[in-house]
């Protein structure tokens, strides 16, 4: 699995993500990025095709959770997008996971990679009992979670860098982990829970980080950006 930065492109709408974008274009190879919940609500799927356009691998990260029939649906009108990666949420069943796939599958057998949200790096052990009811310690969870993303034939999870090791231990190296919660050495939290550095995050054995607020309000994003590819991926 190819280790990279994926940048989470978190902006209200296009022109804070094409301002942001323009930073990157004397860039020989465009950064993967990932475009979310709320830039693609605001700007619709144009957005994706343009940033296709400009040639970056794209993220699609949407996290679908529904009954199986309208995930299936759902993926079905995202999988001509041309995007390289996108998700839902484990907590929707192996069923669900499945229904996705097969949403996701274009008719000549190709398909994005499919991930699987296991439990949001915001939450923690406490809120996850007090809350959700789930009384296990977390990382029991997230490996039954991502077991069962792999029953389902999915690519790998998305998960806190501190469960990547444990989960490829299990599943295997092929079995992909994609990382949130990343922060740089005396940088601030926000409101993530569980969170590493990109260095301990490549010891640990994530393939690819994601990385939002580190990179995109950075004084200076470009320079940002080099430092977790550079303690990433080395
Ligand atoms: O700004 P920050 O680096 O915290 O951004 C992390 C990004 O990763 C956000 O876009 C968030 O939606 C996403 N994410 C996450 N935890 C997950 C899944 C996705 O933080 N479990």
């Amino acid at each position: 699995m190819g280790k990279d930065v994926i940048i989470a492109l978190d902006f209200p709408g296009v022109k804070e993500c094409f301002a942001f974008l323009d930073a990157f274009r004397g860039e020989e190879r465009k950064p993967f990025v990932k475009i979310g919940m709320e830039l693609f609500y605001a700007e619709g799927p144009e957005v994706v095709r343009e940033i296709k356009r400009r040639g970056h691998p794209i993220f699609l990260d949407l996290k679908l959770h529904d009954i199986p029939n309208t995930v299936r649906g759902g993926m079905r009108s995202l999988r001509d997008l041309g995007v390289d990666m996108t998700n839902v949420h484990a907590a929707g069943t192996v069923e669900m996971m499945r229904a996705a796939l097969e949403g996701l599958t274009r008719e000549d057998g190709t398909r994005p990679l499919l991930i699987a949200v296991t439990q949001l790096t915001s939450t923690d052990q406490a809120r996850m009992e007090r809350e959700l009811w789930i009384e296990r310690p977390m990382e029991e969870v997230v490996l039954h979670y991502a077991r069962n993303a792999k029953e389902a034939g999915l690519d790998g999870v998305v998960c806190s860098p501190l469960e990547a090791g444990r989960i490829h231990a299990e599943l295997g190296e092929s079995f992909c982990t994609v990382t949130p919660g990343i922060r740089f050495a005396g940088g601030e939290t926000g409101d993530q829970a569980r969170v590493t550095t990109p260095e301990r995050a490549r010891e640990i054995g994530s393939d690819y980080i994601v990385v939002g607020r580190p990179i995109t309000r950075a004084e200076d994003p470009v320079a940002a950006y080099r430092r977790a590819l550079a303690e990433f991926v080395g």
